[in-house]
């Protein structure tokens, strides 16, 4: 079967919401194993064992956090098996898509091995704490089937 990792960083819960619900997209999809943890809980180790990961920040002063760039760094000195990648963010106002891009572009410089399956989820929050936005949910659910249909073929 073939094997996701989703590794979130989150502050007040969204991202995490969000990675739950791409997990559960892929669930619906069947035929793949799904693991996910938090950045601070994570064993970066067993990440090698993987064939995708996938990666998740809010945005904070238009990137991702420090320790999601220090991650993707650290994916590069691995002998990772995973060939595929896919990125996630969560933002506030007008910032769409700006975290994203910049993990995307790190990937591509220090991880050059993974490929992305997809192209990256922005996901609208309403305020700082969230609720993430009206209609923004079903999207990550997407996501997730998305990246079992491509990862199954
Ligand atoms: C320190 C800090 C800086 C932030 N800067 C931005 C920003 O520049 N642009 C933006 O769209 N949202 C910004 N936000 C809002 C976050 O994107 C929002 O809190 C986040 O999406 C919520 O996700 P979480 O519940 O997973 O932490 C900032 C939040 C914090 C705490």
């Amino acid at each position: 079967m073939v094997k996701v990792f989703v590794v979130y960083d989150t502050k007040y819960g969204n991202t995490k919401l969000v990675a739950e619900n791409i997990i559960e997209g892929m669930r619906e999809v069947g035929g793949i194993e799904t693991a996910i943890s938090d950045i601070e809980e994570v064993d970066i180790e067993r990440l090698a064992d993987y064939d995708a990961i996938l990666i998740g920040s809010p945005n904070h002063m238009g990137g991702p956090v420090r320790g999601v760039m220090k991650l993707i760094d650290k994916l590069g000195k691995l002998d990772l098996k995973a060939r595929w990648a896919a990125v996630f963010d969560t933002y506030l106002g007008g910032d769409f898509g700006k975290a994203v891009k910049k993990m995307e572009k790190r990937i591509s410089e220090k991880t050059p091995r993974l490929k992305l399956i997809v192209p990256s989820l922005s996901i609208k929050v309403g305020g700082m704490k969230g609720p993430i936005a009206d209609g923004e949910l079903p999207k990550c659910k997407e996501f997730g089937k998305k990246i079992a249909d491509k990862l199954k073929t």
